[in-house]
């Protein structure tokens, strides 16, 4: 890869998630024989930096690592000297300093991971950061399409849920379009940012229109924090209304892919039927996580001097 730093899949071109998710797909072909000694990443060092909470980022960045033969430090924010006050630029530095190859970031503030992308030597990697991107799950999402879709070139993506708080949404957008898919959206107005089909998303005005002839159809997680700042009156309703149930699968093509990045909130976003049903590939999803990480760590790296 050309890319010093993996920030986000707007300023991916398209040959290079091409080039990340064929080697993902290799890489997920290993797992799944249970190869898990690769020597790819070996004498090299991988830092996991989340200052957000996190089970399948954090875990399967830090599997994707140890896989290829790396060493890895997971750094507890909670109990790191960012407690007494260091800078993110600091704590940077120190790893920096440490010999560090790769930092794998989570911040609550977007932009947080190209601040320090700028200042350290080391490669970062962002691991979701705010609301505007989360590269790393839109390419293992991807990752999944093609492995079960054979293409995503004019598939059709539809996605439900949380919209405007959603990191994932958004890479899921840039990375779509850029290989060729088309993208709809559906989510109550509170939930719906203004301005993302002038970034080529379809905004539709019901669930229905969105999953109409879909390939694939994907739930995002409702936010609890956001029923209380009054977005919507209850997760009974917003199940209701707006969540994807089989009367609303019926609208989608035959074997539509059920998905979701996960934590999922059972019964909101997708029912539980779905959820465990056999056109759910929401534990594939995970599979193919690490997998896709895999593949971004090598290829970040396999430029680098010993
Ligand atoms: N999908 C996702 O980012 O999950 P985690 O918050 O568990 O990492």
């Amino acid at each position: 890869m050309r890319q010093k730093d993996i920030l986000g899949l707007y300023g991916l071109e398209a040959g290079e998630i091409e080039e990340i998710l064929s080697l993902g797909l290799t890489m997920k072909g290993l797992l799944k024989e249970g190869k898990k000694t690769l020597p790819d990443l070996a004498g090299k060092s991988v830092t996991t930096l989340f200052y957000e909470n996190s089970t399948r980022t954090r875990c399967s960045f830090e599997l994707a690592a140890k896989y290829l033969g790396a060493h890895v430090v997971n750094l507890s924010v909670a109990t790191s000297s960012v407690q007494k006050g260091e800078t993110l630029i600091d704590t940077g530095k120190t790893l920096d300093a440490m010999r560090c190859d790769v930092i794998v970031i989570r911040h609550p503030v977007g932009g947080a991971p190209k601040l320090l992308a700028d200042t350290v030597r080391a490669h970062v990697i962002n691991a979701g950061d705010g609301m505007n991107e989360h590269p790393s799950q839109a390419l293992l999402d991807m990752l999944t399409m093609k492995e079960h879709l054979g293409t995503i070139k004019g598939r059709k993506v539809a996605i439900l849920g949380d919209i405007r708080h959603s990191r994932v949404a958004k890479s899921n957008l840039y990375g779509l379009k850029k290989l060729g898919a088309e993208v709809t959206m559906y989510a109550p107005k509170t939930l719906m940012p203004v301005g993302l089909d002038q970034m080529g998303a379809k905004i539709c005005s019901s669930r229905e229109e969105a999953v109409e002839g879909a390939d694939v159809v994907m739930g995002l997680r409702i936010q609890l924090e956001r029923q209380k700042a009054g977005n919507f009156p209850s997760l009974g309703e917003y199940a209701k209304y707006y969540g994807v149930n089989e009367e609303v699968m019926k609208y989608a093509k035959p074997g539509a892919l059920v998905m979701h990045p996960g934590p999922v909130n059972r019964g909101v976003e997708l029912t539980s039927s779905l959820i465990d049903g056999d056109s759910s590939k929401i534990e594939d999803q995970v599979l193919s996580g690490v997998a896709v990480r895999m593949a971004m760590l090598k290829l970040l790296t396999e430029g680098d001097c010993q």
